[in-house]
């Protein structure tokens, strides 16, 4: 591999599978950041990433990788920034070992995401919650640290959530998820199972959800998070669709809102001030469409290069106040350019180095 000058060195956990390969494919031509090191489990390691790798994306693999010798999961490469893109059974132990060993690990997995050291984030939501690494190193005694990114449904929710609690506050959420068969990684989902179907139970998946949500909208007071008192009730489902999940929420409200007022505040959302410029962050956030039969997937995944939400469907609901549909590109903004962004997050803020 290249090693371009004043770039950081940076590694992929789990380089060959489908969130993996989506760092492989972003980070090829990033301005701050190069791939020096791809990483999976012992089945790869020692393999050419090619051989190893059963590429899944429509772009080609990118050369520089191709040849690229797979290594073990551990510590002991050349890496300012280490990527995880590990199944979280793995992830318990690895990312905690590269976190002591000094490498800044940005996780796709879930992990530590609730643990109250540990930042979980949106940077246009919450980057102030990157405080808490300051605590996690003197508490778990890292010289590195450890970052996460909410699931993937999870951030399709909480984005359009965000303006709309800031507003008028939000009482209660009703969530019903579609989701990708991408987001059970690969093979994933066997096509017996997926086809010509919809499967009504995703493990663990409803109380990430319910969970992970109420950190991404707490607060910080004190240098802890406290998390949003927010009752929601989620309910997931898998179906056919190859990216892109969508969920329709509905929601009450503490202060009561027409619809005009929540589309407004929705459309209104900026990114929280961070002071720098980052190069994954896109011009805005939530695309708010008054079409009536969309977002839908396959024609709105890819706006912004998968990092924009869009939401529509926006209107009354007779049993809470307001319901919506949101919808996001899971292994994009909902893992691999997420992560890449708190990475770029965490550069800016000085954080590596
Ligand atoms: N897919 C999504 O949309 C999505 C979205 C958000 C978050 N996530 C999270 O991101 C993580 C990766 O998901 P994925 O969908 O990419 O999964 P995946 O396709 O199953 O890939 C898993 C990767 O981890 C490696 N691995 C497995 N066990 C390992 C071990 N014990 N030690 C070292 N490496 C190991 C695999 O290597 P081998 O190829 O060598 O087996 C592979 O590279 C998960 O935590 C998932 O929950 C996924």
């Amino acid at each position: 591999m290249n090693h371009p000058i004043n770039k950081i060195p940076v590694a992929v956990l789990g380089a060959t599978g489908a969130v993996g390969q989506r760092f492989v494919q972003l980070l090829e031509n990033h301005p701050w950041f190069y791939v020096s090191t791809l990483t999976a489990s012992d089945r790869s390691t020692g393999k050419k990433y090619s051989d190893a790798c059963r590429w899944i994306l429509s772009d080609e693999m990118p050369m520089s990788a191709a040849e690229v010798t797979v290594q073990p999961s551990a510590p002991g490469f050349e890496a300012g920034i280490v990527f995880s893109a590990l199944p979280a059974s793995a992830a318990k132990d690895i990312e905690p070992a590269f976190a002591k060993a000094g490498y800044a690990v940005c996780s796709n997995s879930s992990a530590y995401r609730l643990d109250p050291l540990v930042p979980l984030l949106i940077p246009e939501m919450n980057p102030d919650h990157i405080a808490l690494v300051e605590r996690q190193k003197t508490e778990k005694g890292w010289k590195g640290l450890l970052v996460t990114s909410p699931n993937c449904t999870t951030t399709g929710a909480a984005m359009p959530l965000k303006p709309v609690h800031e507003a008028f506050g939000i009482k209660k959420v009703f969530a019903v998820s579609m989701q990708a068969v991408s987001g059970a990684g690969y093979p994933g989902i066997p096509f017996l199972d997926i086809h010509d179907n919809v499967v009504p139970y995703i493990k663990g998946e409803e109380e990430k959800l319910e969970k992970e949500t109420l950190a991404l909208l707490g607060k910080m007071a004190g240098g802890k998070r406290e998390d949003a008192q927010i009752t929601i009730s989620a309910q997931c489902n898998r179906v056919p669709v190859f990216d892109g999940h969508t969920v329709c929420l509905s929601l009450e409200l503490d202060r009561k809102a027409d619809i005009p007022e929540i589309i407004q505040s929705m459309r209104e959302f900026k990114a929280v001030q961070i002071g720098e410029e980052l190069p994954s962050m896109p011009p805005f956030s939530l695309h708010v469409t008054d079409k009536p039969d969309r977002p839908q997937p396959r024609r709105d995944r890819e706006r912004g290069q998968g990092m924009i939400v869009t939401v529509g469907r926006v209107r009354p609901c007779p049993i809470l106040d307001v319901r919506m549909v949101s919808m996001v590109h899971n292994t994009l903004r909902g893992a691999a350019s997420g992560a890449i962004l708190n990475a770029e997050l965490l550069t800016a803020k000085g954080f590596i180095g």
